[in-house]
């Protein structure tokens, strides 16, 4: 078994980034080998898994639009070790700003740039169990090789009027890909996070949304908590930042929700969470937990070009 996941939603700031963070380390957690590829010029995901690794953007260009030669191009030039055991990375590049024209160029010839993302990670995917996208918001070209190379998609959307012209958006996006470029792509579904569960306003969102779109509505909330941003603060998944958590919980269910842990592994997961003797931190041991302060705000690990 192994899948690719990727995180989209045209709409920005509804947790794309904290969720396919979450989700790749609850993985890794639980025993599975992990790659994070991070689509999003703002390097969010990269900084959270990444910062202090001295890694390189990689060439989008190469990534998204031609068709590379073999595994080890993909290893030499694009994967890098994480911050976290079990989790490989593809950081995120400030180029990916510019990366749409690139490949809107490229599409006048050939159809088939959609699919090249696709095709590259086909060269290492055997090595990884799951593949976890994290992607930029709006419908544009990378998205759209970004919903190619995924097997099945998922979209965290907020408890607001505004996250639903996304949504039908997306789904018309898929079904077009599927159609036009061929590729096999599900649907997960979609879930509330950073929402007050209490609040009338999440409920009668959610009521809307299970009218109009029941089977698209996975039956998973995540809390709005301030843990979550004091996690990005210490560049810390919310396991390893606060293990114990309503909102660190609300993930874990997703996670087991989309049958993504096989029981041996949720064993494994059952170890972590168990008090003290069993898990340690999954943070390697050589990279100290940073927080921010005045003297490191703006100098974080990396090359970011
Ligand atoms: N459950 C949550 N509770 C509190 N804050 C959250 C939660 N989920 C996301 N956030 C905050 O909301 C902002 C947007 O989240 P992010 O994952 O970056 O969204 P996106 O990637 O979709 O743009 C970030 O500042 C993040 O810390
Ligand atoms: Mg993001």
């Amino acid at each position: 078994m192994n899948k690719v996941i990727g995180f989209v939603t045209e709409k920005g700031g509804v947790s794309k980034t904290m969720s396919s963070v979450n989700m790749a380390h609850i993985l890794a957690v639980s025993g599975y080998h992990v790659l994070f590829i991070d689509l999003d010029a703002q390097m969010n995901a990269t900084d959270m898994l990444m910062i202090g690794t001295g890694y390189e953007c990689p060439c989008y260009t190469n990534l998204l639009c031609h068709q590379l030669k073999s595994a080890d191009i993909l290893y030499e030039g694009f994967i890098y070790e994480s911050n976290f055991d079990l989790i490989d990375c593809i950081p995120g590049s400030p180029l990916l700003k510019d990366i749409i024209y690139e490949i809107h160029s490229e599409l006048q010839e050939k159809r088939s740039v959609f699919t090249c993302l696709r095709r590259n990670i086909e060269l290492v995917r055997e090595d990884y169990d799951y593949v976890v996208i994290d992607t930029n918001p709006g419908d544009t070209t990378l998205t759209r090789c970004a919903i190619c190379a995924c097997d099945g998609v998922l979209s965290p959307i907020k408890a607001d009027n505004f996250s639903f012209s996304g949504v039908t958006g997306l789904l018309q996006t898929i079904i077009g890909l599927k159609q036009s470029c061929g590729v096999s792509v599900e649907f997960m579904g979609m879930f509330f996070a950073d929402v007050s569960l209490n609040s009338s306003g999440y409920k009668r969102v959610r009521e809307w949304y299970e009218e109009n779109y029941s089977s698209y509505i996975l039956p998973v909330a995540i809390r709005h908590s301030v843990q979550v941003s004091d996690s990005t603060l210490k560049y810390l998944p919310l396991l390893v930042a606060c293990k114990r958590h309503g909102t660190t919980d609300d993930y874990i269910k997703l996670v087991r929700t989309l049958g993504l842990i096989d029981d041996a592994h949720n064993e494994r997961l059952e170890k972590y969470l168990a008090p003290r003797k069993a898990g340690g931190s999954q943070r390697k041991g050589n990279i100290p937990a940073r927080e921010v302060s005045a003297d490191n705000v703006g100098s974080q690990g990396g090359s970011h070009g």
